[in-house]
């Protein structure tokens, strides 16, 4: 076991179905077969288990991902390195969530990018077919914006790369930061 004084927080944020909680997951892997301990909060498993209650408004998104952050911060200060995979498509609430985790851990935000007529192809819950049937109010990209991160930390453009490409990127980067 690989023991950290402070672990850090790494960020995913992209449209839904761009690839965040398949990269998250599968770095986090790796990781953990090398010793590291890792966690990873994913936006569908978060609304399942700790925020039952949080909708799709931008309030309601932005109290959903403020408490992530403060978990985040909360694991990364014991030594565990965190993945967090969420939608997050408000710049503002990135920042205020970035600034709960960077008061007392290193934080990254990592761009996990593919267009909508992508993701709308890839649509693997089927939720993009419902939302432009107008069946899901304010689903992201669709009837709600996404606003992308000017300047990420990492891009991870999962419509060029495929997805080992992408994966090895995020474990590199994430390797380099932890030194
Ligand atoms: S957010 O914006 O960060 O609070 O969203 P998150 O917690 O990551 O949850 C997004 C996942 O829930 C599914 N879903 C929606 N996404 C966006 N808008 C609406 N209205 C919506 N309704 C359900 C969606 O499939 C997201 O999963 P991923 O894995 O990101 O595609
Ligand atoms: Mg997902």
């Amino acid at each position: 076991m690989k023991c950290l004084d402070k672990g850090s927080v790494f960020w995913l944020t992209g449209l839904p179905g761009s690839g965040k909680t398949t990269l998250a997951k599968r770095v986090a892997k790796k990781l953990s077969e090398m010793g590291y301990r890792v966690e990873v909060l994913d936006g569908d498993w978060v609304r399942k288990t700790i925020n039952p209650d949080a909708g799709f408004t931008k309030e309601e998104r932005a109290l959903h991902l403020k408490r992530v952050a403060w978990i985040a911060r909360l694991l990364a200060r014991n030594g565990v390195v965190v993945f967090c995979s969420f939608v997050s498509p408000y710049r503002d609430v990135r920042e205020e969530v970035k600034r709960i985790v960077s008061e007392e851990v290193p934080f990254y935000e990592i761009y996990v990018k593919a267009s909508l007529e992508e993701c709308i192809r890839r649509d693997p819950k089927g939720l993009y077919k419902k939302a432009l049937k107008g069946e899901i109010k304010n689903f992201t990209g669709v009837s709600d914006p996404y606003e992308p991160p000017e300047s990420p930390d990492l891009v991870l453009d999962t419509e060029k790369e495929d997805v080992e490409e992408s994966e090895k990127k995020l474990l590199n980067f994430v390797l380099e930061k932890l030194g």
